[in-house]
């Protein structure tokens, strides 16, 4: 049976959820969704990371201690999962007991394998980023990302990262899909070849994490703790579970291209240190921007995603956001480009199609699905391309292609409604020649069928809108499976109504 596990980052708990935050949990869902529909047995998982200083400071600053705060925050962000109608099969938080017993657990490992030393770090600190810089990284007293930076001396336990340079390039010689898209793996290999230094992974300057087994006054390093949380949602330490053996390594870690050098270098290093498997797949996304603008609280100009939601509606957001870039690159986000998504790909090119087609049978086919006489080649073609859709389709998600995946679907929307202008049902339906009118009837059919296909493959992205279709074309069956059936004549068809209406306002 196919296994999928689907991971987005956890996300720190000293803001509120934003655009970018919403994109990656609402891509892990469309993947997560798709293989639920492709008979896949998937686990999904979001959740929160809400140790280290940077919470640690956010509670401070809002008064609260950190307890308090985070049980706060992490409930708004449960929140936006189910406003973007995110199908997690788990969300978890890192303060939960079970992810502290699992960090220990893989810290011990770790310790018990020899890949663990106390000694001195001396070096930069940024807490923004929750990461360590060196000297040669800092630009005008700051970190590459203009992170401040500030200076650490402490004692500290350390891992034999160095150690794992020669297996790590080892490892994405032989597994190339490992890492994507390609300039990402590139990055993180030339990084690798610079030369790993060991990594400092325990703080003594403040309480607020897990902590290190057999020695209080250390908590881990909050990615350390965050980075486990990918096992502790299979069972870890339980290596031995039915979770853990169905689950990995056969893994999609979704994260932004900002943090893949935790993912891609730190995490598989742990893992294989503690004689456990690689992650299969690491993709990184690209950032939003906002009008051509990086998205910042100081500028004022952060995309909030309730108020997009609000204006457009979710599924239209759902459908822009994967629409709108390739996966994998940055791309803007501008008032504008979406109201031209909604009003050209969601009511012009599929909204008038359902309509236009579920109407027309409902008043002049007797409100149920026709059934279609001898086929003709343009018929045979429409059809062809829709059931092409399969291969298609399940191609561009098994690399993450999402904004392909809409773009084939959009493809046969638009033959279909070239299909629907050719064969023109209304004067068919005009003509007193019965012939007419089953020719009328047959390409009824034909974009019944049609519509059947692109409403079942657009559930992933947009859930509630393709149930509405569905529920209005009658169908019950909604897994790819369904689509090995031809469509059934003679279904009753509920009352037709809009799904997609247009948006007035201009950006
Ligand atoms: N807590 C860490 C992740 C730990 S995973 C073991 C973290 N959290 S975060 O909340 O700061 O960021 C979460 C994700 O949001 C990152 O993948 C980041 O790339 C993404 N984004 C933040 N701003 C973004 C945009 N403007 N555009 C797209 N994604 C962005 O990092």
């Amino acid at each position: 049976m196919t296994t999928r596990y689907i991971t987005t980052p956890i996300y720190y708990l000293n803001g509120e959820p934003h655009l970018g935050h919403v994109y990656t949990t609402v891509a892990g869902d469309v993947l997560a969704r798709y293989w639920r529909l492709a008979g896949a047995r998937v686990k999904f998982l979001t959740g929160t990371d809400e140790h280290g200083q940077k919470v640690a400071q956010a509670a401070d600053a809002a008064g609260e201690d950190p307890k308090t705060y985070t049980d706060r925050m992490a409930a708004l962000w449960l929140d936006m999962t189910r406003k973007i109608n995110s199908s997690q099969d788990v969300f978890l938080r890192t303060t939960e007991q079970r992810h502290h017993e699992a960090a220990q657990a893989l810290w011990k490992k770790l310790e018990a394998n020899g890949q663990i030393y106390k000694s001195t770090y001396a070096g930069w600190y940024a807490v923004r980023d929750e990461a360590y810089y060196e000297e040669s990284e800092i630009v005008d007293g700051k970190a590459p990302t203009g992170s401040p930076v500030e200076w650490m001396e402490e004692d500290s336990y350390f891992f034999r990262l160095s150690a794992w340079e020669r297996p790590l390039l080892d490892y994405y010689e032989a597994n190339p899909q490992a890492i994507a898209p390609l300039g990402r793996r590139n990055e993180v290999l030339s990084f690798i070849k610079s030369g790993l230094r060991d990594l400092s992974i325990s703080r003594t300057k403040f309480k607020w994490g897990v902590a290190v087994p057999e020695d209080q006054e250390h908590v881990m390093y909050v990615w350390v703790d965050a980075l486990t949380n990918y096992m502790t949602a299979l069972g870890y330490p339980n290596v031995e579970g039915e979770e853990f053996k169905v689950f990995w390594p056969e893994v999609i870690h979704l994260v932004g291209k900002d943090i893949i050098r935790f993912h891609a270098v730190y995490w598989p290093a742990l893992l294989l240190a503690a004689d456990l498997m690689s992650p299969n797949r690491i993709f990184a996304h690209g950032w939003w921007t906002h009008d051509g603008e990086k998205m910042s609280k100081s500028l004022g100009n952060v995309v909030d995603p309730y108020q997009l939601i609000e204006t457009y509606g979710l599924d239209p957001v759902r459908y822009y956001l994967m629409r709108e870039i390739p996966f994998g690159q940055d791309g803007d986000y501008s008032d504008t480009t979406m109201v031209q998504r909604v009003n050209s790909d969601l009511a012009n090119d599929l909204g008038n199609l359902v309509q236009r087609v579920l109407s027309f049978i409902y008043k002049n086919a007797g409100a149920k699905i026709p059934k279609p006489d001898e086929l003709m080649g343009e018929d045979r073609e429409m059809l062809a391309k829709a059931a092409h859709l399969h291969d298609l389709l399940r191609d561009d998600m098994e690399v993450q292609a999402l904004q392909a995946y809409c773009q084939h679907i959009w493809e046969v929307i638009g033959e279909a409604n070239r299909y629907v202008d050719m064969q023109k049902p209304w004067s068919l339906k005009k003509s007193a020649d019965p012939k007419d009118h089953r020719r009328m009837e047959t390409v009824l059919y034909v974009l019944a069928e049609v519509i059947r296909h692109v409403a079942i493959y657009v559930q992933p992205i947009m859930p509630d809108s393709a149930t509405k279709i569905l529920d209005q074309l009658g169908q019950k069956e909604r897994n790819f499976d369904a689509l090995k059936t031809p469509l059934k004549s003679g279904t009753s068809l509920e009352e037709p109504q809009a799904v997609f209406p247009r948006v007035e306002k201009e950006g």
